[in-house]
């Protein structure tokens, strides 16, 4: 039986209630943290870490909602069956109420026995343990033993070992530096023989998707690392809505559900296009971009964001700049009226999602008249790129490769980031220097593992470097570039990275599951580093440069 996205959220809501808990009302996609700097809600338990850390829930102990999300870390992978940047998380919260059993219990009943998905298409993972002498945590055979009393078969259920003796995979969170965590249990779903060899490798194999992670948050993470046990235990959990629909619609990603149909074919028909689930086509992926970013920026509008040049804004005018260019390159000469193309793109996101978010239907002519005025300016943006582009080209006749420090600076000077660049030279027969283009595309790839370490704490240590060290004045909300800065530190750390310390930085640092901004540093002797990540701790922003 294939259920409607809307079926499934009539059954959870009555699933939920009568497991007697409370809708919690979700929060903004603004995150309303007391971090100045996270820019956005990244996880349904964020705006409920106040009660997950041990204040009382004014509805009480159990809790349940769907709270929608944004991460832009992998904004280049948008496009392929799993990636979004907005997703809708469905989480139930035990408030030191229910814990492991009870928890895991209604995490397969709701997925049996209420969206009939077969006991044997599920596996699922458990926390190896962690050996530290003073913080040990053992192995979860508890969690173990319940999914087998279940009915998952024991070679279903796997634990990924500690690397170099950290905590690693099935210890969730936190995704700030302080937050309440603890051990977890990740359910799969298999996919079938055609999607991969049946190997219960989870974390690699294609053929497994993560659909529900149940957290057994029994520990707070203090700033220097240590785990201090939570005065009651609490059950997060959290289910990835899009995934969830896709399994149960049989479709091959998201795009091809009812969360996302109506939009693609609005795209088709503005763009005179047609989009095949099958085929591996640059098409087919533009037109996913366009409809994810169209359904992302109608929610960051919806909940009170602009375009701009700052903060927040910055992230939906990127993405706002990639819908309006993918949506450009597919419709190749076409001219794409870009009023027409707002109003029918906002009104396709509506049109679906309205019954569960009504504030859609109230700011859907405030969000049209902000997206064309956008893509207005986006237009004289690319019209000066093309210009300064056109200059290179004849003065580079012999050439197609362009050098990646022009890139640069058409990303700086124009605000076109270099894979839109990519995106549009090869359109022209040009290209920008594969190698160098691969080689940046795996830093930001190795940046964003590291910044998947530095949320447990891992490689860098932060508070060893920032020690003595004031914090950082950050002026980058109305400064991109300053000539008054100082450095204080410059050293190069044990895993080879250099780091660079100055008093003042106009340089966002990653936070809140936003990538940090890249730039550069040129000192008074004209030594010049590449900044590509930043990060901070304690108020001391720490530039990695090379
Ligand atoms: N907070 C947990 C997660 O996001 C449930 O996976």
């Amino acid at each position: 039986m294939s259920y409607s996205s809307s079926d499934v959220r009539r059954l959870r809501t009555q699933f939920w209630e009568s497991k007697q808990h409370i809708y919690a009302h979700p929060a903004s996609l603004v995150a309303s943290s007391d971090d100045p700097t996270a820019l956005f809600t990244v996880a349904g338990m964020q705006p409920l870490v106040p009660y997950l850390s041990g204040q009382p829930h004014p509805s009480g102990k159990r809790l349940y909602n769907i709270q929608r999300c944004i991460r832009t870390n992998d904004i280049e992978e948008i496009g392929d069956n799993t990636h979004h940047t907005m997703f809708e998380m469905m989480g139930n919260r035990s408030l030191g109420d229910y814990f492991k059993k009870d928890s895991l219990t209604r995490t397969i009943e709701f997925l049996t026995d209420i969206v009939g998905i077969p006991l044997q298409k599920l596996g699922g993972t458990v926390f190896w343990g962690y050996d530290d002498p003073t913080n040990p945590i053992p192995f979860d055979h508890e969690a173990k033993n319940i999914l087998i009393g279940l009915g998952i078969p024991e070679h279903a259920i796997t634990s990924v070992p500690m690397i170099k003796g950290k905590k690693c995979d099935n210890f969730w969170g936190p995704a700030g530096t302080i937050w309440p965590c603890g051990p977890c249990c990740e359910i799969y779903y298999d996919k079938g023989d055609a999607f991969g060899p049946q190997d219960y490798d989870y974390t690699n194999n294609p053929r497994y998707v993560e659909i529900w992670n149940n957290v057994f948050m029994d520990s707070y993470k203090n700033a220097d690392g240590t785990l201090t046990p939570l005065a009651h235990k609490n059950i997060d959990t959290g289910m990835g809505f899009e995934r969830l629909i896709t399994i149960l619609q049989n479709a091959k990603s998201a795009y091809e559900t009812d969360l996302f149909a109506g939009i693609i074919q609005t795209i088709e028909t503005l763009t005179h296009t047609v989009y095949y689930p099958d085929a591996d086509t640059p098409t087919k992926k533009s037109l996913r971009i366009i409809a994810e970013h169209a359904r992302s920026c109608a929610f960051l509008a919806m909940d009170g964001v602009s375009p701009s040049n700052e903060w927040r804004g910055y992230i939906m005018r990127r993405l706002l700049r990639r819908m309006r260019f993918h949506l450009l390159l597919v419709a190749k000469n076409q001219n794409l009226d870009s009023s027409h193309c707002a109003t029918e793109l906002v009104s396709a996101v509506t049109t679906i999602y309205h019954h569960h978010y009504p504030h859609l239907l109230e700011t859907q002519t405030a969000t049209i008249s902000m997206r064309s005025k956008e893509r207005l300016q986006f237009s004289k943006t690319i019209t000066k790129w093309r210009a300064v582009l056109d200059h290179w080209i004849t003065k580079n006749t012999d050439h197609d490769l362009l050098p990646w420090d022009f890139v640069f600076q058409l990303h700086d000077t124009y605000g076109l980031p270099p894979d839109i660049s990519d995106d549009i030279l090869h359109t022209m027969g040009k290209r920008i220097d594969r190698e160098w283009f691969d080689a940046a595309k795996q830093r930001a790839r190795e940046a964003s593992k590291q910044g998947a370490d530095k949320k447990f704490g891992k490689r860098v240590d932060r508070a060893a470097i920032c020690a003595n060290i004031p914090k950082t004045r950050f002026v980058g909300y109305s400064d991109y570039e300053i000539t008054n800065a100082t450095i204080l530190k410059q050293t190069i750390l044990d895993d080879g990275r250099m780091i660079i310390i100055t008093d003042i930085t106009p340089l966002y640092a990653e936070s809140g599951g936003q990538c940090s901004d890249h730039g550069k540093i040129i000192t008074d002797d004209g030594q010049e580093y590449t900044v590509y990540d930043v990060i901070k701790y304690d108020g001391v922003w720490i530039h990695i440069v090379k």
